[in-house]
């Protein structure tokens, strides 16, 4: 299981100084950000070990707001903490380095989604162990979608109308078949990066989507703190 950690949280207003705390570092009901979800996936069956992947200048300051419940213990998986690099793409590819030769499968998830659950988890493994190598959570897309183009003075010109039924917002984590997610991340892409299903597709693979969960919301900026506050509120710790 790999934890994508290495922002910087340029949205969420960023750390004070360059190596200040980050958005996953946020307090958030009594718990630092990225350890909700560490705290769900290291305590889940079949997951045998977590590589949490940090800024390396935040590295012991990752260590000094590592909750005591979440102390090494029988039945926890070990985490290992490695550095990130200088986007999502490169900390994943970073991270699979250290994902122990054994594993069969690796998830990728990020940090600054600390709303998941033991259901999404439930899914996600089920698909897998029915055979799809890639699988992703979406969600569908409420509002109504239309391509625009700037058109200068504040406006964008509208364009059509994009069909919403076919869409899904992408969530995380990301489970795949180990031996894809290592060829996907040692090819070379003819564009920018993408996220970790999107690297898979590029080999061809299939990639499967199973049902998200609304409440799996990425803390971007402030405002989505609120929210997310909610939602761990009524999480079993
Ligand atoms: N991430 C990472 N390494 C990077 C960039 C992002 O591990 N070099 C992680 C973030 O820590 C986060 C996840 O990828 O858990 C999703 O990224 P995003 O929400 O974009 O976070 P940031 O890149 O930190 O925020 P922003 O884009 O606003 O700067
Ligand atoms: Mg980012």
């Amino acid at each position: 299981m790999i934890l994508a950690a290495a922002g910087s949280g340029s949205r969420f207003g960023g750390p004070a100084t360059p190596t200040g705390p980050t958005k996953v570092e946020e307090d958030l009901g009594g718990r630092p950000v990225f350890a909700w979800s560490l705290a769900l996936l290291r305590a889940r069956a079949g997951v045998v070990s977590v590589v949490l992947a940090v800024d390396p200048r935040r590295r012991d300051a990752f260590a000094a707001r590592w909750p005591a419940e979440l102390a090494d213990a029988a039945g926890l998986a070990p985490v290992r903490v490695v550095a990130g690099g200088a986007d999502r793409d490169a900390t994943v590819r970073l991270a699979l380095a250290a994902v122990p030769e054994d594993a069969t499968h690796a998830a990728v998830h990020d940090a600054a989604r600390p709303g998941i659950d033991d259901a999404l988890l439930d899914r996600l493994f089920a698909a897998a162990a029915a055979g799809h190598d890639a699988v992703f959570p979406g969600v569908p897309v409420a509002d109504t979608l239309r391509r625009v183009q700037a058109a200068g003075g504040g406006v964008a010109r509208a364009g059509e109308t994009v069909d919403r039924e076919s869409l899904v917002a992408v969530q995380t984590p990301q489970l795949f078949a180990i031996g894809v997610l290592r060829r996907a991340h040692a090819a070379t892409l003819p564009g920018p990066p993408t996220d970790d299903a999107g690297r898979v597709a590029a080999l061809g693979v299939p990639v499967v989507c199973v049902p998200g969960d609304p409440r799996n919301v990425k803390l971007t900026t402030r405002a989505d703190l609120a929210t997310l506050e909610a939602r761990v509120a009524d999480a079993p710790s």
